[in-house]
C-alpha cells in the first residue's frame, strides 16, 4: 500500500487548501437509492479531515468515516459531532459487517492506493501494475454495501492530472509518476464491473476547484503548507522542485504570472479537476 504523501504532517494545513467539491453529484447518486436519503447510512472511505462528512451530515441518516491516518482523523474529530463514527484503518480491509451501508463515497483517495515510482525513481522504468489494491478496495466496498447501494468515487483522470491543475505544467515528471499510480477511467470502470457493480454515470466536475480560494495563489509553489494541499508535490525531486520554484519566482518578478495562470485556467475550465463515477451494487 502506498503512503507517498505524509498525511501525519500535512493534516494540520490540509483544510487551508482543500474544500469538498461535487456534493450535489454525490447526493444525486445517493438519492437514486430506494432508501430515502434522510435514512441512509453512509460511509466515506478515506475521509481525511472530514470535510465531505461535515458537508454531507445534514442530508443523510447517519455517517461513518474510515482513514488510516490518525493525524487526519484528529482534525476530523474536531469538526464532526460524536455521532459520526470514525475508524482508523485501511479501506483495503475494513472492519465493518457485510451489507452495513446504503452508500459509500470515496473522495480523492484512489491515487494513493498503489505503489508506483517515488521521487527517487525514473517513472519511465516503472511498469503500471494491474492495480491490485484498487481491485481489493472495490471488493471491500461491494461487501460492506447493501444490495442496491451506491458507490460514488471522486477521482482525477490522467488528463485532468495534466491539465486541471495550473502547476502540473511546472512539474511534469512528478505528474507522470502520479499518473502511473492510478488506473485510467476505462480500467477503473472495468474493475468496478468485474466486482459486480453497474456503472450509472461518469461525470467530470467542471466548476469545483479542490483547493478553493487558495488555488490561484501565484506564489503557492513557494510555500510548503500550500504544496501540502496536493500530494503531487510529494513526488517531485529536489531538482524538479527547485526548477519549478525558480520559474514561479521569475514569472512573479517579471509580471507574467497572471498571463500564465489565465492560460492554464483555460485548460482547467474545459476539463475540470475531478470526475465522479456513480456505481450501483
Ligand atoms: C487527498 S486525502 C482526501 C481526504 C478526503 N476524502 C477529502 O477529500 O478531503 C486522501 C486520504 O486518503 C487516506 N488514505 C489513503 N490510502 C488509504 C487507505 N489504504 N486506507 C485508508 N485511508 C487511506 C489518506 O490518509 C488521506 O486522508
Amino acid at each position: 500500500m502506498s503512503q507517498y504523501a505524509n498525511y501525519a504532517l500535512d493534516s494540520d494545513s490540509y483544510d487551508t487548501t482543500r474544500i469538498p467539491v461535487g456534493l450535489d453529484t454525490i447526493l444525486a447518486c445517493l438519492a437514486r437509492t430506494a432508501t430515502p436519503l434522510s435514512q441512509q447510512v453512509l460511509l466515506e472511505a478515506g475521509c481525511g479531515t472530514g470535510n465531505y462528512l461535515h458537508a454531507l451530515h445534514p442530508h443523510v441518516g447517519s455517517l461513518s468515516g474510515i482513514d488510516f491516518s490518525e493525524g487526519m482523523l484528529t482534525q476530523a474529530r474536531r469538526k464532526l459531532d460524536e455521532q459520526v463514527g470514525l475508524t482508523c484503518g485501511s479501506i483495503l480491509d475494513m472492519a465493518f459487517e457485510d451489507e452495513s451501508f446504503d452508500g459509500i463515497t470515496c473522495n480523492q483517495v484512489i491515487h494513493h492506493l498503489e505503489e508506483g515510482p517515488s521521487a527517487a525513481d525514473d517513472p519511465s522504468a516503472w511498469e503500471p501494475s494491474q492495480f491490485p489494491n484498487m481491485t481489493q478496495f472495490t471488493r471491500e466496498a461491494w461487501r460492506v454495501l447493501k444490495p442496491g447501494g451506491a458507490f460514488v468515487i471522486n477521482a482525477t483522470t490522467h488528463d485532468q492530472f495534466r491539465d486541471g491543475y495550473w502547476w502540473a505544467a511546472l512539474i511534469p515528471t512528478a505528474v507522470s509518476r502520479l499518473v502511473c499510480r492510478m488506473p485510467d477511467f476505462d480500467q477503473l470502470q472495468q474493475i468496478l464491473r468485474e466486482a459486480g457493480f453497474e456503472i450509472e454515470s461518469v461525470e467530470p466536475e467542471l466548476h469545483g476547484i479542490l483547493q478553493g480560494s487558495s488555488y490561484l495563489d501565484p506564489e503557492g509553489p513557494l510555500k510548503e503548507a500550500w504544496r501540502a494541499g496536493d500530494s503531487t508535490w510529494s513526488l517531485v525531486t529536489e531538482t524538479e522542485l527547485a526548477d519549478a520554484q525558480h520559474r514561479v519566482e521569475q514569472m512573479n518578478s517579471e509580471g507574467t504570472i497572471q498571463a500564465w495562470l489565465d492560460e492554464r485556467e483555460q485548460y482547467r475550465s474545459k476539463i475540470g479537476q475531478t470526475t465522479f463515477i456513480c456505481a450501483r451494487k
